[in-house]
């Protein structure tokens, strides 16, 4: 049965909200596991849809999973299959990361090409290129990339585009190759760096991960790990914003890394939010109007992340003057602005360009979720509305937020989740 969510929006929010790990750093890392036949552990797991579906796929591979509160235990020495099920590939674009993974561990793979989603085309051909560079041999076959290699050998690669996913696929790869890869115009997100941290302690050497040049001396075998994930700059990025919406909010988010969020915190106090310190690893986010109009430009790390533009764009409707976002990464990332505008907000979208006319008062309405973080902007919109917002798709945020509902609900929102999609209304 579908799910929507119920908000009454304008609550004050006071409490703790404590940030799991991060989604885009568990994904690799579980791909990672192929590499070292036996059992790893990795803790602080967010419990999302994208993990689940991913664990899916290991299990069909011959993985044995336990996944106890956010303790990963993943057995990895009976793999026995090397051929990813488009059924639950098509629910995960992360998937494209088992190419990565399974090339290194057999001579043949087959994994689904991934389609394009409603943020955009999403090609992977910087992936394939790498691959093949690599000494695999690629074809497509009916909608599915059989890659076929007889040893993978130490090569260098430049990105044409530092491509979060192809540098993770490419360091998993060339950690199992014959010598050594250096890649070039990586990403350096912190996510690879947590990737790289992990092939390190696998017995990989790696060094330049967080860096734009990356080099890996490739190991025959390589053993399991135990290792904690980083926590998601997304998630806190998202209560951060939502901290920011009124002025009596104080929301204290616990256990994340501020430096891995240094741009959006300096765009969030241009805005209009102070930070305060109020633990090692704790911070409080205070609303300091007035609001200001600002320009925000996407890029890859350590620039603005793409993923935050669509909840900015939720708070600069209440700031005054004109704002401005600009998409670099992803051409279809602004369809939530449509859903916006039906609550009140005055966004005109032109290409990759969003203007946002401030301030507007929003007012709740029916809305539906096109993506996991324009969901996220959607559910933020309604704590912010006056009156009642209902939230359709939710399914597609619980990709990527844990528990979103009960940690709103621990502050002092009024969010219920109801049965009930549009289809039944
Ligand atoms: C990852 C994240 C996603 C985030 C994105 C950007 C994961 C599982 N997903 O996605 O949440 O929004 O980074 O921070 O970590 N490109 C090509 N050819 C390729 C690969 C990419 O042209 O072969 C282009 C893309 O179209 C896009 C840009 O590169 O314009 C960046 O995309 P990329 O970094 O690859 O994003 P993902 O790794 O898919």
């Amino acid at each position: 049965m579908a799910k929507k969510y119920v908000i009454q929006g304008q609550k004050i929010l006071k409490g703790e909200i404590e940030i799991n790990g991060a989604k885009n750093a568990a994904l690799p890392a579980i791909c990672a596991t192929l590499l070292a036949p036996g059992e790893h552990k990795l803790k602080r797991v967010p419990r999302v849809r994208d993990v689940f579906c991913m664990l899916k796929i290991m299990k069909h591979l011959g993985a044995e999973v336990i996944f106890e509160n956010s303790t990963l235990k993943i057995d990895t020495s009976k793999i026995n299959k090397y051929t990813v099920p488009y059924e639950l590939a098509s629910q995960i674009r992360a998937s494209v990361l088992f190419l990565g993974a399974l090339v290194g561990i057999t001579k043949e793979a087959e994994v689904p090409q991934p389609g394009g989603c409603s943020i955009g085309k999403r090609p992977i051909d910087l992936h394939i290129k790498g691959l093949e560079l690599l000494g695999s041999e690629i074809t497509l076959v009916h909608g599915n990339l059989i890659v076929k290699n007889s040893g993978l050998r130490g090569c260098e690669i430049v990105l044409d585009f530092p491509s979060v996913t192809a540098t993770e696929n490419l360091m998993m790869a060339a950690a199992l190759a014959e010598g050594e890869t250096i890649i070039r115009n990586c990403a350096k997100e912190p996510e690879v760096f947590f990737l790289g941290e992990m092939l390190k302690k696998m017995g990989v050497k790696i060094k330049g991960h967080g860096t734009d040049t990356i080099v890996i001396k490739g190991k025959k075998k390589l053993h399991p790990v135990e290792i904690e994930v980083i926590p998601d700059r997304i998630e806190a990025g998202t209560y951060m914003v939502i901290s920011a919406l009124f002025e009596e909010n104080e929301v204290v988010l616990k256990n994340f890394c501020v430096e891995y969020l240094e741009t959006p915190i300096l765009k969030l106090k241009e805005i209009g939010a102070e930070f305060e310190k109020v633990g090692k690893k704790s911070f409080i986010v205070k609303k300091k109007p007035p609001l200001k109009n600002t320009k925000i430009v996407t890029a890859p790390y350590p620039g603005f992340p793409t993923d935050l533009q669509p909840i900015f764009a939720v708070l600069l409707t209440q700031a005054n003057g004109v704002s401005i976002i600009t998409e670099n990464l992803f051409e279809n990332r602004f369809l939530y602005v449509y859903e916006l505008n039906r609550m009140g907000a005055k966004i005109d979208v032109e290409n990759r360009t969003a203007v946002i006319t401030g301030p507007t008062k929003l007012v709740g309405s029916p809305v539906k979720a096109t993506d996991l973080r324009a969901g996220a902007a959607l559910v933020i919109a309604g704590l912010l509305a006056e009156n009642t917002t209902t939230v359709y798709e939710v399914e597609l945020i619980e990709r990527g937020y844990e528990s979103i509902v009960e940690k709103l609900k621990k502050v002092g929102a009024e969010i219920e989740v109801v049965e009930g999609g549009i289809e039944d209304s």
